[in-house]
Parts: C-alpha cells; sequence; structure tokens
C-alpha cells in the first residue's frame, strides 16, 4: 500500500482544505469493505475505536486494546492503494505518558503499512500530539463529543462548549495535529472552529460547514441494529438486504432447490 504513488499524503490531505474541495472518509475494520471504499475514491480512511461497538458488540468504545486496533488495521492498510488510513489509538494507549505513547503509536505505524493515528482530545492532549509529531508520526486531533470520555461527559451529547472548542482546536493545531475530527457540536460553533484554524477539520454530527465529513461505516450502509443516531444517513439497507439473502438461501435448502444443476459437478 504505502509504496503505491497515488496514496494520499498527509501534507496532501492537509492542503485539501485550501483548495475548498470536501474531504471524505469513512471508517472500515477489515480487508474486503476497506478495498470497496477506497475504490470509490474517498480520501480518507479510519480504522475506529468504533469497532468495539460496531464489530466487538461492546457497549462503548473503551474495551477494544491496542493489539486488537492493530489486527484489524492491518487489513485494512493491506486492502487501501488510495486513501489516507488513520488508525484510532484506543483507551489508555496515549493517558500513560509521552514515551509509551510514542511506543504504542509507533506499533500501530510499524505494523499496519497505515499512515496516521488519531487521539481523542485538544488542548490537555497537546503534549503527546506535540511528542508524536516530533517523533514523525502525524496525528489527527478529535475534539467535541469523546466516546472514550463517555463516563466524565455523562452520555454521548452534544458539546457546546465554544471557547472550550476553538481552544482545544487551535491546541492541537499549534501542537502539530495534521487534521481534527469534530464530533457533535452545534453546526454554527463548527464553522466557527474551522475558520479559526488552517488545518481541515472532519465533521461528525458537526454540520455541513466542516471541510471533510466521516461516518461510520455500518451506520452509512444500514447494518446497525437499532436506532442510529441523528446525525448518520443510511445510504443502503444492507441489513434487510442480508436477512433477505440469508432467508431464500435457507428455504431453498429446505425445498431441495439449492444446490441447482448449475452448482453441481457431474
Ligand atoms: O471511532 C470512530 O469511528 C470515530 C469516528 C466516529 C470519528 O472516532
Amino acid at each position: 500500500m504505502s509504496s503505491d504513488a497515488r496514496q494520499i499524503t498527509v501534507p496532501q490531505f492537509t492542503a485539501m482544505k485550501q483548495s475548498g474541495r470536501k474531504i471524505t472518509m469513512l471508517t472500515a475494520y477489515d480487508y474486503p469493505t476497506a478495498g470497496l471504499l477506497d475504490s470509490t475514491g474517498i480520501e480518507g480512511i479510519l480504522v475506529g475505536d468504533s469497532l468495539s461497538m460496531v464489530v466487538q458488540g461492546h457497549s462503548s468504545t473503551l474495551p477494544v486494546t491496542l493489539d486488537e486496533m492493530i489486527y484489524h488495521a492491518e487489513m485494512v492498510g493491506r486492502a487501501v492503494r488510495h486513501a489516507l488510513v488513520v488508525v484510532d489509538m484506543p483507551f489508555p494507549s496515549f493517558h500513560l505518558g509521552v514515551h509509551k505513547a510514542i511506543e504504542n503509536a509507533g506499533r500501530i505505524l510499524k505494523q499496519t503499512q497505515c499512515q496516521a493515528v488519531k487521539i481523542e482530545g485538544g488542548m490537555e492532549q497537546a503534549e503527546v500530539i506535540a511528542a508524536l509529531v516530533t517523533a514523525g508520526i502525524p496525528v489527527m486531533g478529535h475534539i467535541g463529543l469523546r466516546p472514550q470520555s463517555i463516563h466524565q461527559l455523562g452520555g454521548y451529547r452534544v458539546q457546546s462548549d465554544q471557547q472550550q472548542l476553538l481552544a482545544d482546536a487551535q491546541a492541537a493545531e499549534q501542537a502539530g495535529a495534521f487534521s481534527i475530527v469534530l464530533e457533535c457540536i452545534p453546526a454554527e460553533v463548527a464553522v466557527r472552529v474551522t475558520q479559526s484554524i488552517s488545518i481541515p477539520t472532519i465533521g461528525i454530527g458537526a454540520g455541513p460547514g466542516c471541510d471533510g465529513q466521516i461516518l461510520v461505516v455500518n451506520d452509512l450502509l444500514g447494518l446497525t441494529p437499532g436506532r442510529v443516531p441523528r446525525h448518520v444517513r443510511a445510504y443502503a439497507d444492507l441489513k434487510n438486504t442480508i436477512a433477505q439473502a440469508v432467508t431464500r438461501y435457507r428455504d431453498e435448502v429446505r425445498q431441495g432447490t439449492f444446490p441447482g444443476k448449475e452448482q453441481t459437478f457431474q
């Protein structure tokens, strides 16, 4: 993957803000999905720690481990030829001092063929961001709703403290972050944050004024069981498509019509 000259680099990704072209990102957690997403020409793929909930079935992003993130990032890294691939640093892999953070982020870059890491936090993580960047590890920040701090925040709620959000975004930029995710913040605050920094903002539940957008791929494809957050638009209904296909298969096996002549060797 990383030797492909057409792959988007971190500086190219950052420069997209100046060009005014919206940046499109999605999450991916495995080889076939990452390959399919990449073939559409989206600019970024995130191996999100949302895999804890979406793939592993946990009720928060806290349980997923660094080894598990690396396992999935290896699959994604093998598939992607074009998009910039960012890997979430899971809780608490960047809270154990800057040396440990460099060691953990270094493992991600060495083992996965992915190009950057994402860490949740702005101002309070500025020292860690700066240390990783000094070590040559590109960092995407993540402010607003930070699911790894769900117990402290008291729930998955919109975060609207404009002063704090501006300070977080500016601290992340000054520390060297190449881009920042804005999760679940009011649209007008997202516009102000976006205008106040020179690196791209990637919104999820942050309105249309960000430099780019990201969604959890399972939400976009209609694969998420139960209620999805308000900021999601499902572009397909794969849950029902899959259930219908499996039901047809089950019925045809029971009826003896699968396998048919075409699927049978003489
Ligand atoms: O883990 C994730 O999927 C994320 C996105 C929601 C930005 O952090």
